[in-house]
C-alpha cells in the first residue's frame, strides 16, 4: 500500500485500477462514504484492510438520496482533510463527479420493499431508492469482493444487504460496529451541525434506547418500552420521528421470541440524528 491513496475520479479509471489489482490476485474491499470522515468511517476502513489487499474508499455526496428540503447543499465537504485521514489506510479514494455518476439522460430508479419499508422511509421516502442506485453503481464499478457499512445506519445496512442478494451482485456486505463518543453519542458526520447545547443533550437518544432494551430484557412489552424511550427523548427537547422495535434481521414488525433491534430518529433543532441498539 502507498502511504498516500491514489485519487480516482472516473468509473473508467476505477475499473482499470481494479483490473491491475486483480491481476496481482488482490481481494478488493469498498467503503462507500459521503466524506466528512470520522473515526466511525476509519474503523470501517481498518476492517476493510483486514479483509482485502486493495481498499477503496468512495466519497460521493449522492444527490438522489436527499429531498429538495434536506441538507445536500450544506452537507460538509472536506476532501483535503478526508485525504489526510486516509493516508496509510486506503489505497484509493474514489471521488466521482455528479455527472460521471448521473450522466445526462440517466433514467433508472430502484423500488425497494422488505427492510426498506417504514422507519426512515416514512420520513425520507426518497432516501433508500437514492442509496440503492448509488451503491449498486459503486458495487458494479468497483467489482469489489466486500463492501463495508456501519451499523449506525442499521436500516441502510439491511436494505443494502437485501439489494445485493436480490440482484445477484457478487459482493459480500460486511457490517461494522457503531463507534460512539464516551457519552454514547454515535459518531456521525451530521454531529458537526450541533451547537454546544444541542451536543450536550444528543446522547439522550442512545441512553433511552439502551434503557428500553434493558426494560425489554426484563419483561417489558417492546411497544411500551419504545413509547417510554420516545417520551424520554421528547422530554429532553428533541422532536422524535420514530422509536421502534423491529425484527433484527429483516426489520419486520416484531413477534414474540424474535431477536429485536431498537431504532430511533429524532431532531435536535435543525439536525436529524439516528441510532439503534440490539436488545
Ligand atoms: O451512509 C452513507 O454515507 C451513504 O448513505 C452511502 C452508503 C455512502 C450512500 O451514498
Amino acid at each position: 500500500m502507498n502511504q498516500n491513496p491514489t485519487l480516482i475520479d472516473s468509473p473508467e479509471q476505477l475499473r482499470a485500477m481494479v483490473k491491475v489489482q486483480r491481476g496481482k490476485d488482490h481481494k478488493i474491499a469498498l467503503v462507500p462514504t459521503m466524506g466528512a470522515l470520522h473515526e466511525g468511517h476509519l474503523a470501517l476502513v481498518r476492517q476493510a484492510r483486514s479483509l482485502a489487499q486493495t481498499v477503496i474508499v468512495s466519497i460521493f455526496v449522492n444527490p438522489t438520496q436527499f429531498a429538495p428540503n434536506e441538507d445536500f447543499s450544506r452537507y460538509p465537504r472536506t476532501l483535503d482533510r478526508d485525504t489526510e485521514l486516509l493516508a496509510g489506510l486506503a489505497d484509493v479514494i474514489y471521488v466521482p463527479a455528479v455527472d460521471a455518476m448521473y450522466p445526462k439522460g440517466f433514467a433508472t430508479k430502484i423500488v425497494l420493499e422488505g427492510p426498506a419499508l417504514g422507519l426512515e422511509s416514512d420520513f425520507r421516502p426518497h432516501f433508500f431508492s437514492g442509496v440503492a442506485i448509488v451503491v449498486s453503481k459503486l458495487f458494479l464499478q468497483s467489482g469489489a469482493d466486500y463492501a463495508l457499512f456501519g451499523e449506525k445506519d442499521y436500516q441502510q445496512l439491511k436494505v443494502v444487504t437485501r439489494l445485493a442478494a436480490d440482484l445477484d451482485i457478487p459482493i459480500q456486505i460486511v457490517p461494522g460496529e457503531t463507534v460512539r463518543e464516551s457519552d454514547g453519542l454515535a459518531l456521525s458526520s451530521r454531529n458537526r451541525y450541533l451547537s454546544p447545547d444541542e451536543r450536550a443533550i444528543a446522547p439522550v437518544i442512545h441512553q433511552s434506547l439502551v434503557q428500553a432494551a434493558a426494560d425489554i430484557r426484563t419483561g417489558t412489552e417492546p411497544g411500551i418500552a419504545t413509547e417510554r424511550a420516545s417520551k424520554a427523548i421528547s422530554a429532553a427537547g428533541l422532536r422524535v420521528d420514530y422509536v421502534a422495535a423491529r425484527h433484527a434481521e429483516d426489520l419486520s414488525a416484531p413477534t414474540p421470541g424474535v431477536p429485536l433491534r431498537l431504532l430511533a430518529a429524532a431532531w435536535i433543532g435543525g439536525t436529524r440524528l439516528i441510532d439503534n441498539v440490539p436488545v
